[in-house]
């Protein structure tokens, strides 16, 4: 095994994979980085000369794109070749929920990951570290090494867990000043060189002291424990806001109560229409499928109630909307300012929206939407992915706008699904004379003033108060 890691291939061109070889190829210009992806498509755009068109949208990338691409920095769909240069192969294809078989709805489907693995055995010619960047399940470094191992050619593989802590939107930050960097590895000599390996890479800008080694087991288990921890603080202040709005207590009063004590933290504490992205509901499905596989009920229930509680939220939000619009929305327009599941992202992934859409949309209410980073051509692919009705009568029921203020025109009513800082500093009377009275707003991120909007003459609800 090389002690220095000189060529790095990523299997893996997206929302992690993309923002984290970028920041390791600017940080690290000794180092050449690849990264190579299936879909020709987005590794087309990831090439775009203009470097504000690669696929994903994160604050800051697109400069980091531009100074490192075609410097050390690549991408490409000759993943053989990648594989074949590289001494360390990050893992970061996508991990979806499984929507077939075994584990249906609540496993981690690891196809893509086996398919990374086997193309690796068939490739390699000299010893390589493979990192799984990919969150998986706890014991998949055990899967990959059997179908390393066997593949009789002789090469040795070091298998590590290196698991991405980044949040959208902040991925450029997140990854330039990390918390921490995970990575665990066997407490073999071989496993522990692995380890120093890759500790070097990120000692280029991380400072030793964040950098946590372990073993693998508890590397892979950190990563879904974190995100279980993340989203429960949510479930929980969410299922706080219920109690407020019934009770006159305010959330936003109580969650700054709370997190003044130093023990709790004032982060993660923002009631919201629930939480949405690729990883907080597929991690705790995952968790909740491990602890059932090892007759752990009480585990599972525990957190479960994390998701169901999620979705309650969800609901809530639409009931109060058909409620309080004299029980019926059939042929009003709602207009939904924000599509994606928080804001500076183009990802919706298990964003809030969708589903509130879908309820609306069965409740025979028509929907108009603008978002600043959305395209409608994702807006109608979520909305068909959950195959409620067909594509056509999606299409008929949601509109989309450039703009904002052609889309609240004529609504009964205004839904706030994405917490995107340009809604704040819109021209709300513009936004109230041209709508339906009485002109409803429901603020499902608690962003706007509410004083404000009612001198207007607004009827405003927020989330917990
Ligand atoms: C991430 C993480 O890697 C995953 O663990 C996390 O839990 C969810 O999100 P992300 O980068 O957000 O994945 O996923 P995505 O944007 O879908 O990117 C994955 C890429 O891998 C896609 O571009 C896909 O084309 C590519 N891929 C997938 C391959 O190149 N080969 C495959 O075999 C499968
Ligand atoms: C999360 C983790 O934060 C990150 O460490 C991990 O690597 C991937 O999963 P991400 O899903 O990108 O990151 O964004 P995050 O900021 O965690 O937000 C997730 C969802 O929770 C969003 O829908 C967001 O709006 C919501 N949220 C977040 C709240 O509703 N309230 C909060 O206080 C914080």
């Amino acid at each position: 095994m090389k002690s220095k890691i000189t060529k790095i291939c990523c299997i893996g061109a997206g929302y992690v994979g993309g923002p984290t070889m970028a920041v390791i190829a600017q940080k690290c210009p000794h180092i050449q980085v690849t990264v190579v992806d299936l879909n020709t498509e987005r590794i087309a755009a990831w090439n775009s000369e203009n470097t504000d068109d690669i696929p994903i949208y994160e604050p800051g990338l697109s400069t980091i794109v531009a100074k490192a691409r075609g410097r050390n920095l690549f991408f490409s769909t000759d993943v053989e070749q990648a594989i074949d240069e590289a001494d360390a192969i990050f893992i970061s294809v996508n991990t979806p929920t499984k929507t077939y078989g075994k584990g249906k709805g609540m496993a981690a489907d690891l196809k893509y990951i086996e398919l990374c693995a086997r193309q690796i055995a068939k490739v390699a010619k000299d010893n390589k570290i493979v990192v799984e960047k990919s969150t998986l399940p706890v014991r998949t470094a055990e899967a990959l090494k059997s179908i390393l191992d066997n593949t009789g050619n002789g090469v040795q593989f070091q298998i590590l867990s290196n698991p991405e802590f980044l949040a959208e939107g902040t991925a450029v930050t997140d990854l330039l000043h990390p918390d921490r960097i995970l990575i665990g590895g066997d407490t073999t000599p071989e496993g522990q060189n692995a380890i120093q390996a890759l500790v070097e890479v990120y000692a280029n800008w991380v400072a030793m002291e964040k950098i946590v080694t372990t073993n693998v087991w508890s590397s892979e288990l950190s990563k879904l424990t974190a995100n279980a921890f993340l989203a429960q603080r949510i479930s929980s202040i969410n299922a706080m806001s219920e109690l407020c709005e019934k009770t006159g207590a305010n959330v936003n009063e109580v969650a700054r109560a709370i997190g003044m004590d130093s023990r709790i933290g004032p982060k993660f504490l923002k009631a919201s229409v629930g939480f949405g992205g690729s990883c907080f509901q597929k991690d705790i499905l995952n968790l909740v499928y491990i602890a059932k596989s090892y007759g752990m009920n009480e585990i599972a229930d525990y957190w479960d109630q994390v998701i169901i509680m999620n979705n309650h939220q969800k609901k809530r939000f639409v009931d109060n909307i058909v409620q309080t619009l004299y029980n019926t929305v059939a042929d009003k327009k709602i207009t939904f300012l924000g599509w994606a599941f928080k804001k500076d992202t183009n990802d919706t992934r298990e964003s809030a929206a969708i589903y509130i859409a879908d309820d609306l949309i069965n409740e025979q209410a028509k929907i108009a939407v603008y978002d600043p980073k959305v395209t409608r051509k994702k807006m109608l692919a979520d909305l068909d992915y959950l195959e409620t009705r067909s594509y056509k009568a999606n299409a008929k029921n949601l509109d989309t706008f450039d703009n904002p203020y052609d889309a609240c025109e004529n609504a009964h009513a205004i839904a706030i699904l994405t917490e995107w800082d340009e809604f704040i500093l819109y021209n709300w009377q513009k936004i109230y004379d041209a709508m339906q009275k009485p002109a409803f707003v429901f603020d499902g991120r608690n962003i706007l003033n509410k004083s404000e909007l009612e001198a207007i003459g607004f009827i405003y609800q927020a989330i917990g108060s």
